[in-house]
Formats: structure tokens, C-alpha cells, sequence
């Protein structure tokens, strides 16, 4: 058997959308939750994925002083931020304490399984989102329709495009080109880009049906 090597696989993605870097560690990771015979969760992909959306914040400097006396020169986000993630509960803990308190809170889109057109059932946002910078987190991005239905919550509450990050673990191409193209200020960070979709919209290889291997 060849050792594995980190993959090459790079593929070509819309301005406005970029993929982490392929390491072992992160392919390893994937393979752990993709596989049927396993139940595990996604909090260190994730984790990659906030801390990747966290270095597209602004910053404004910020001098600080140390405890020898001397002056640090540094940086600190310009702006308030908010994580937001679009389905029933898993990436709370991990956004929470990578982005060091923001407020968590969740917008609830399904898809109906028949159309897969998303459904919105509620959306519990701070009333000051519109000044907020948002990591938007989803795990799967399919046809696209839940992160653009999620979007257009955040744009009618007065959130700015160009403030919005996405984050997800796994996107079909069809997603990634639907969401860039209809928002294309947006920030997009997968973690993969898989081949497409099957006759019922499930990506391919994917992992199945996120919210019913990891939540029920
Ligand atoms: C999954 C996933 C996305 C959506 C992606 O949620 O979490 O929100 O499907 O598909 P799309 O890009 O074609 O819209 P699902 O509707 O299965 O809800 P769940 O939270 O119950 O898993
Ligand atoms: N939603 C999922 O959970 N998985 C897919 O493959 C597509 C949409």
C-alpha cells in the first residue's frame, strides 16, 4: 500500500470562496465522520473552520502593555462578533469558545425532503446583529438553498453582506456557485469540496444526513 500523501485535490471555486488547505490531519478528520460505522461529531473541523473565518476580521491596532513595561504594538478585532449556525444544535460549544463568547444563536432552516426546497421555523438573533460581523455555520452546503434562505434572514435584519462569513464542513459545487453567485460580497470557507449531488440532493461522497447521524 502507498503512503498517503497530503492531496492535491484543488478545486477551482468563485471569487469569494476558498477551501482549507488539505492536510492529513484534516483528511483524517473527514474520513473519521464520513464513515457509516461511525456517530462522531465535527468540533475539530469546525474549530479549523472558525479559527480560518476569524483571520478575514478586520483589525484596528491596538497597543498594549506588557508585564515587563514595554509597549506591545498589536492588533484587535475591529467589530462585534456573532455566530449563527443554521441547524439544530451541534456547533454551539465549539463556536462559542473559539470566537471567546460572542453570542451563539440559531436560525432553523430544514429542507422539506420531497422538494428540498428549505423551510425557515425560527430565528433568534440579538437585536443589535446589523452592527455585528457574523460567522454563519453550517455543516452541509447541498444545492445551496438553506445557507441562501439563512442569508436572507441575516440581510433582513440589517446585517451587511460583506460582514457575513459561512462556514461548512463539507459543499457540493452546485452550492458553492449558487450562494457566490446570488452573494457575492460573501466569505465562503469549506472545509471540502466533494464530486455534486445525487437524484435527491445528498452530496457525494458526503457523509448522508447531517442532523440525523449526529443529533437524534
Ligand atoms: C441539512 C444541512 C443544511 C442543508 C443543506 O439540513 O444542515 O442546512 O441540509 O442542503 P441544501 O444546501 O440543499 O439546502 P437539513 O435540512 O437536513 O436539516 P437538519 O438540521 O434536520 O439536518
Ligand atoms: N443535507 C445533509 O445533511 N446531507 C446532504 O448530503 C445534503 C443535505
Amino acid at each position: 500500500m502507498s503512503t498517503p500523501t497530503i492531496s492535491t485535490h484543488r478545486p477551482s471555486l468563485p471569487d469569494g470562496a476558498m477551501v482549507l488547505p488539505p492536510t492529513l490531519q484534516l483528511q483524517a478528520l473527514l474520513t473519521i465522520i464520513r464513515d457509516e460505522k461511525t456517530q462522531r461529531t465535527s468540533d475539530r473541523i469546525i474549530r479549523l473552520l472558525v479559527e480560518e473565518g476569524l483571520n478575514h476580521l478586520p483589525v484596528v491596532p491596538k497597543t498594549v502593555k506588557t508585564p515587563v513595561g514595554a509597549d506591545y504594538e498589536g492588533v484587535s478585532f475591529q467589530g462585534r462578533i456573532c455566530g449563527v449556525s443554521i441547524m439544530r444544535a451541534g456547533l454551539r460549544d465549539c463556536c462559542r469558545s473559539a470566537t471567546e463568547q460572542p453570542p451563539y444563536l440559531q436560525i432553523l432552516i430544514q429542507r422539506d425532503e420531497e422538494t428540498v426546497q428549505p423551510k425557515l421555523f425560527y430565528a433568534k438573533l440579538p437585536d443589535d446583529i446589523s452592527e455585528r460581523y457574523v460567522l454563519l455555520l453550517d455543516p452541509m452546503l447541498a444545492t445551496g438553498g438553506s445557507c441562501m434562505k439563512a442569508i436572507e434572514v441575516l440581510l433582513s435584519h440589517g446585517v451587511k453582506e460583506e460582514r457575513i462569513i459561512f462556514l461548512n464542513l463539507i459543499a457540493a459545487p452546485e452550492g458553492i456557485h449558487n450562494v457566490c453567485s446570488k452573494f457575492p460580497k460573501l466569505r465562503l470557507i469549506t472545509a471540502w469540496v466533494d464530486q455534486g449531488l445525487d437524484n435527491h440532493s445528498y452530496i457525494i461522497p458526503g457523509l448522508g444526513d447531517f442532523g440525523d447521524r449526529y443529533f437524534l
